[in-house]
Order: C-alpha cells, then structure tokens, then sequence
C-alpha cells in the first residue's frame, strides 16, 4: 500500500528504468501474493472438483468467480480470477482497517459518543452485548 501511493504519486515512473532497494521489495512482495492467491485458486479448484454442487452453490467469491461462465460457456482467465482477487484485497483490507482504527481514536477522544453507541448497542442487543462477551470469555 505505501508503494502504491508512493507510484500514484510520482511525477515520472522511474521504476520502468531504474529500480531503487523499495521496488525491489515491492517486485519481491507482488511475486509472494501472486503465489499466495494462485494457492488460494488451486485450492478452491480441488474443493470445487471435490464438491460439485459448488458448481451451482459458490459460497464465497472466489468459488462464484471459478464456476462462472460467459454466455458462451467460457470460464474466467486465471489473470481474471487472480486480478479480481488480489483487487478484493487491496480494496477490501486497508480501507475497513483504517475505518475501524479511525472509529476507535475518535470513540476514545469523544467518551461522549462512546456512551451514545454503548446505549445504543444494549438497546438494540438488549444489554445482551456483555452477555455475550462474558459468555464468549468463559468458553
Ligand atoms: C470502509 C471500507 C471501504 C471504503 C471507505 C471504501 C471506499 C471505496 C471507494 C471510495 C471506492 C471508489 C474508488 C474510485 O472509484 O476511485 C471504492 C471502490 C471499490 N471498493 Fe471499496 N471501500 C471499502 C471497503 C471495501 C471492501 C470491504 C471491498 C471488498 C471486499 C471493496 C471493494 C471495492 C471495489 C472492488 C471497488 C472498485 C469498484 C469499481 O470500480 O467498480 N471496498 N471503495
């Protein structure tokens, strides 16, 4: 992600002639992720193979994106697949963890609005919110 921002960034795009130690690294960390998410593929393939009712019952994205066909019966490319994966990565991480970080700096600077969302839950949860965690803990 910083080297991401790092390229949206920059006024000439020097990494296609010289390669500086962080492009390196980066080179090195999309070769690791591009294997992670082909594992990933290979898996879901054998699960797939394995059980066949997937085929018209994906649970998840990446099975709805193995078992789809175009209208002429083709199948996604595996640069398809693995691009729609790594783009659910990118796009789906960094975004809800900085949301949620953010959520919790302003929850504890405003203990007004904490309190707020407190009530809130218990009224929605019925105070069964600590219920729960206390139960969750004793497991
Ligand atoms: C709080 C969390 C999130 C925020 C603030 C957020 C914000 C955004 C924004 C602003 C865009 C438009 C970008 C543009 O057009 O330039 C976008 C696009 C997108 N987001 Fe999110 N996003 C969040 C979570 C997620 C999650 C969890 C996923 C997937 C699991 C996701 C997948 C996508 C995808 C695939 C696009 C491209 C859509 C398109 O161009 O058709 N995002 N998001």
């Amino acid at each position: 992600m910083p080297m991401l921002n790092r390229r949206i960034y920059a006024s000439f795009p020097y990494w296609r002639y010289i390669k500086l130690p962080a492009d390196r690294a980066l080179d090195k960390a999309l070769a690791q992720l591009y294997q992670f998410v082909a594992a990933l593929i290979s898996q879901h393939r054998a699960r797939i193979l394995h059980n066949p009712q997937i085929e018209t019952k994906p649970s998840n994205f990446l099975e709805a994106l193995l078992v789809a066909r175009t209208d002429d019966g083709k199948t996604f490319t595996e640069e398809e697949i693995s691009g729609s994966i790594l783009t659910m990565l990118l796009a789906g991480e960094d975004t809800t963890a900085n949301t949620m970080s953010w959520m919790a700096h302003f929850m504890s600077v405003h203990p007004e609005t904490q309190a707020g969302m407190q009530q809130e839950a218990d009224l929605v949860l019925g105070g069964g919110l600590d219920r729960a965690l206390i139960g969750a803990q004793a497991q």
